[in-house]
């Protein structure tokens, strides 16, 4: 059975096709997934496109076109805690919708009809993932030049097993920070697709797990170029990440 695996930066999906084997495309509702081998794996990759209903149209998509084993997210957010730093891999525990509010009839956060604020990622992959990260980590070097890393501040990046924020807004301001902190204390990353899928793959029983690459600080500071960011760290950050967890 094939890996799912969705990526929320077309500069990671380019990178992952370059490395795939015996590659072909399935065209359906303004996506293409990828069908191939990757590192020795069958996959299907796929452009979550953005946000939160685009990436839940995907996910459907994709666990009811292939027979599934997994899916995995791979992508880029915002840090909402000030020790988290750009180049650091946030692997998702906890799945939280920030930005959805049905109360008074059901209480703050919570997903209605499924009586639950979070979703968790599934702890076997959550595992794998974090240990990848951490073999990944190891050999950075190899995936990226030192000066290449530090041109974007990155020096000793590290890994948060933590739980992620996710709603339809860019966060840019410390305002926002501490709003969505004031009532999700524990989230540490903000991004705008990852509990969507994992509400999805909820639903449909698939196990999901989700790293996310530190791209900015989720402020009026972060003055980071982002499709450089994307091409030259996410993206090998994406690749040597699942590297690690598919040969392994
Ligand atoms: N993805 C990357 N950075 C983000 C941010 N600051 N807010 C939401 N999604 C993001």
């Amino acid at each position: 059975m094939p890996i799912g695996i969705i990526s929320a930066m077309p500069e990671e999906i380019e990178a992952v096709i370059d490395h795939m084997t015996t590659h072909r495309s399935h065209i359906k509702g303004m996506r293409t997934y990828h069908v191939g081998e990757l590192y020795g794996r069958e996959i299907v990759l796929v452009f979550s496109r953005w946000g939160k209903v685009a990436a839940a149209t995907t996910a459907t998509q994709l666990i009811e076109d292939f027979n599934l084993s997994e899916i995995v997210f791979t992508g880029v957010a915002g840090a909402l805690d000030e020790n988290i730093n750009i180049g650091d891999i946030v692997v998702g525990k906890k799945m939280f919708q920030h930005d959805l509010d049905g109360s008074p009839i059901v209480k703050r956060y919570e997903v209605p009809l499924l009586g639950k604020t979070y979703f968790e990622t599934d702890t076997k992959n959550r595992k794998k993932l974090t240990k990848a990260c951490q073999n990944f980590l190891e050999v950075l070097d190899g995936f990226i030049p030192k000066n290449q890393a530090e041109k974007f501040g990155i020096t000793a990046p590290k890994i948060i097993v933590g739980d992620i924020a996710s709603g339809d807004q860019f966060i840019s301001e410390k305002e926002e920070i501490k709003k969505i902190k004031s009532g999700l204390a524990t989230v540490v990353c903000a991004e705008m697709e990852g509990a969507a899928v994992a509400q999805v793959c909820f639903e449909y029983a698939m196990p999901f797990s989700i790293f996310r690459t530190i791209s900015d600080k989720a402020n009026d500071n972060s003055h980071i170029d982002f499709p450089a960011f994307a091409k030259e760290i996410a993206s090998n950050y994406a690749l040597g990440i699942l590297k690690n967890y598919l040969v392994n």
